[in-house]
């Protein structure tokens, strides 16, 4: 059942949450389903409605730095940052507290928080008064939900409860970073905060981890990486990530079946069926656009998808990021064309 976030609402999901049941919401990037993040069995069922394996550790939403604390240790550089950019899309790994079930953090003795912004979530946060553990909420490898009706669709018939936030206003998920070496402040997942402005906050570089930034099919996951699958994302319509933007003869050519999306409006006179990710010209919209535009190219009417890659600035690598992956998939598990 689909809610609109009234008081009776809220007071009704967080009972539901108490009680150790699901329910989806709606974050500023992309939409969660969420679970009491100390029941170590309500967030068992999380990894069931996914079908998400349990190596792969769930990041815990609080709703503000009192509540990181009580879960994780903060140093300074994740106290500094947390002050500029909480609430919102970046999400820190920390050493754990003990209270955090091992379920949570696949064993692991980090665990990932963030502030979430959206004001309907921190509303049922300051209702329910509980840490929520939430991983996005689609089916595992599949594309991420950045409305209530993509939650309906994918999981509607395994979960009971969505609250509805509206279309999310960034579109794709949160930014990772390690924190725990102050000195050396690692990006795991690029996301909705720019590499850029983390730079900026601590007044020195910030790298995104090796394994990100070369990634090889090739090389053995190591223990850095549970959010660095190669797989994910994926439409099941073969995907491409372009190196290079579309050339005006090429856009000039139909290409029937072939979804050919920029990232910008195209050239006038190019084929009638180009799509493209933003009007403006900005990364924020195009990331805003993203997973919807590939769900819907995802609905069956063409048989492969090229995507031109996006620009290297503001959100361009995080909108690059998810594009590798999900063309990866296609890559790997090739699938006949439909006719
Ligand atoms: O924007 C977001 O981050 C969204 C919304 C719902 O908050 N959440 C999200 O969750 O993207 P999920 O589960 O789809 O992705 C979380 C990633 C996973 O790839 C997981 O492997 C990684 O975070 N992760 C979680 N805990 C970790 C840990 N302790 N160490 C390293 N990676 C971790
Ligand atoms: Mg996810």
């Amino acid at each position: 059942m689909i809610h609109s976030g009234s008081e009776a609402d809220l007071i009704f999901l967080s009972h539901i949450l108490r009680s150790g049941g699901l329910v989806a919401v709606p974050t500023e990037t992309v939409y969660g389903l969420a679970a009491h993040a100390l029941d170590a069995s309500a967030c068992e069922a999380i990894f069931r409605a996914k079908g998400r394996p349990t190596h792969d550790p769930l990041i815990v939403h609080v709703a503000d730095i009192a509540g990181a604390t009580a879960l994780a240790h903060l140093n300074e550089v994740a106290l500094r940052l947390a002050h500029r950019f909480w609430p919102g899309p970046l999400t820190f790994i920390l050493p754990k507290k003990p209270i955090v079930p091992s379920i949570v953090t696949s064993g692991r003795d980090t665990v990932a928080i963030r502030v979430p912004a959206h004001p309907l979530l921190r509303a049922l946060l300051a209702r329910c008064k509980l840490p929520l553990a939430a991983p996005s909420a689609n089916p595992f490898g599949y594309i991420s939900p950045t409305t209530a009706a993509h939650v309906q669709a994918n999981l509607g018939e395994r979960i009971a409860h969505i609250l509805d936030g509206g279309p999310c206003a960034i579109g794709l998920e949160s930014t990772i970073v390690d924190v725990r070496d102050p000195k050396d402040a690692v990006i795991l997942r690029p996301g909705g905060i720019p590499q850029a402005d983390l730079a900026a906050a601590l007044g020195r570089p910030v790298r995104i981890h090796q394994r990100m930034a070369t990634p090889s099919p090739a090389e053995p996951k190591g223990e850095l990486a549970p959010g660095m699958l190669d797989r994910h994302y994926s439409p099941r319509t073969p995907l491409v990530l372009r190196e290079r933007a579309f050339s005006l003869e090429e856009l000039l050519t139909p290409s029937p079946k072939v979804a050919r999306v920029c990232f910008s409006q195209p050239p006038p006179g190019a084929a009638a069926d180009v799509l493209h990710l933003t009007s403006e010209g900005s990364t924020e919209e195009a990331a805003r656009r993203l997973f919807a535009l590939l769900r819907w190219l995802d609905g069956g009417a063409f048989a492969r998808i090229e995507m031109e890659p996006a620009p290297p600035t503001g959100l361009g690598p995080a909108i690059n990021d998810r594009l590798r992956r999900a063309a990866c998939q296609s890559q790997q598990m090739p699938r006949p064309t439909p006719g």
